[in-house]
C-alpha cells in the first residue's frame, strides 16, 4: 500500500471526534496532548505504510507491558526520563543555575516510607554473603557552600544480586532493606553504613527486555546508588552516583551516568568500629550541592506515581 490518507478531510474530523476537540468540556491539556500524539501516530502509519499487523503487535505489546507493570522501567530505557533531565538542566541554565550536583533519573524502584535517622544511617538489614560494607558520607550544602541542616537525604539501592527491596522476586530481602534516610544536623552531614551494590538488569521474561532484544540492546544498569536530597529553602535533588570501576558506566540502559557522579571508592580500614561486617570496608565521599528554590518554589519538583510502604 502506498496510500496517503492522513490530510483528508474524513481522517482529520476522525482526529478531531476521537478527542472530541470541539467541545469545550472535558480536560482540556489532555485534549491538546492527545491530539497531537494520535495525530503523529497516524501520520507515522502512513508516513512508514505501518501495516495492520504491525500495529496490532504494538497495541498487544502496550497490553504485555501493562500486565508486566513495567510502563516506567520502559520510560527509562528508551530515553524518556533522561530526555526529561536534559529538558530540566536546559531550563536551569536558562534561568543562571549552576554549579550544583547534577540530577539525574529517579527510575521506578524508589519506595516511600523508609525509616529516617538522625546523621548516620545503618541500612543493611538483611545479610548478603556476596556484598562487601560501604559506607557512604558527604555534606550537604547550598549554593554558596554553606552547610545545609535538616535536609533529608534518602538512599536507596539494589544488593549483591542487583535486586531491590520491595520488588525482589527472590523474596529475599525485607521491606525496606538498602533503603534508609538520614537528616544533617548542623554540619550538613549525613552518612549510611550499607552494602556494596550490583548493577540492575531487566526482568529477562518482561516486556522491556523483549523490546530491547529487537533493538539488540542490553538492559543492564551499572552499580549504582540513588538519593533524593530534599530541604525547607532549596529544590528536591534527584540524583544517583555510579561505582567507580564498573565496566557498564559508560553502557548504561537508562543512560543515567554523568562525569560528576562517579566518586572515588576508597578502600579503608577500621570497619568493626563502626559496626560493619569487616575489617576493610569501601568508603565514598559523596556531597551533595542543592540549588536555590526559584521565587520561593521548587520550580521542578516531579510528581509521578511511587511505590509506599510501612516502616
Ligand atoms: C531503572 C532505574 C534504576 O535505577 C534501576 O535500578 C532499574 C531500572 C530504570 O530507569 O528503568
Ligand atoms: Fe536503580
Amino acid at each position: 500500500m502506498n496510500v496517503k490518507v492522513f490530510r483528508t478531510k474524513e481522517v482529520q474530523d476522525l482526529l478531531k471526534a476521537a478527542v472530541n476537540i470541539d467541545d469545550l468540556s472535558g480536560n482540556p491539556r489532555l485534549k491538546e496532548i492527545l491530539n497531537r500524539l494520535l495525530g503523529d501516530l497516524f501520520k507515522a502509519i502512513d508516513d512508514l505504510d505501518i501495516t495492520p499487523d504491525e500495529v496490532w503487535v504494538g497495541v498487544n505489546y502496550l497490553n504485555k507491558l501493562g500486565q508486566d507493570g513495567e510502563a516506567a522501567l520502559l520510560a527509562a530505557g528508551l530515553g524518556l526520563e533522561k530526555y526529561l533531565d536534559i529538558r530540566m538542566d536546559a531550563e536551569d541554565r536558562e534561568i543562571g543555575i549552576d554549579g550544583c550536583t547534577p540530577r539525574t533519573i529517579e527510575g521506578p524502584l524508589y519506595v516511600a516510607g523508609a525509616p529516617l535517622r538522625d546523621g548516620v544511617s545503618k541500612i543493611d538489614i538483611n545479610a548478603d554473603t556476596d556484598a562487601g560494607p560501604l559506607v557512604i558520607h558527604g555534606t550537604v550544602t547550598g549554593p554558596s557552600g554553606e552547610p545545609v541542616a535538616g535536609a533529608v537525604v534518602e538512599c536507596w539501592h539494589a544488593n549483591s544480586k542487583g535486586f531491590y527491596s520491595h520488588f525482589d522476586p527472590t523474596g529475599a530481602q525485607s521491606e525496606f532493606n538498602l533503603r534508609g534516610a538520614a537528616r544533617t544536623g548542623a554540619d550538613g552531614k549525613y552518612e549510611f553504613r550499607t552494602l556494596m551494590p550490583v548493577g540492575y538488569g531487566c526482568p529477562p521474561h518482561g516486556a522491556t527486555q523483549q523490546l530491547l532484544n529487537e533493538l539488540a540492546r542490553h538492559g543492564n544498569r551499572p552499580a549504582h546508588v540513588h538519593f533524593f536530597v530534599t530541604s525547607a529553602h532549596h529544590r528536591k535533588l534527584t540524583t544517583q552516583f555510579n561505582i567507580e570501576g564498573d565496566p557498564l558506566i559508560w553502557d548504561d540502559f537508562a543512560y543515567a551516568t554523568r562525569e560528576e557522579l562517579i566518586p572515588q571508592v576508597v578502600e579503608k580500614t577500621g570497619g568493626a568500629a563502626l559496626g560493619l561486617k569487616a575489617e576493610t570496608y569501601k568508603d565514598i565521599e559523596f556531597n551533595f550541592v542543592l540549588t536555590p528554590l526559584v521565587q520561593g518554589k521548587d520550580n521542578q519538583l516531579v510528581h509521578r506515581l511511587r511505590a509506599s510502604a510501612a516502616a
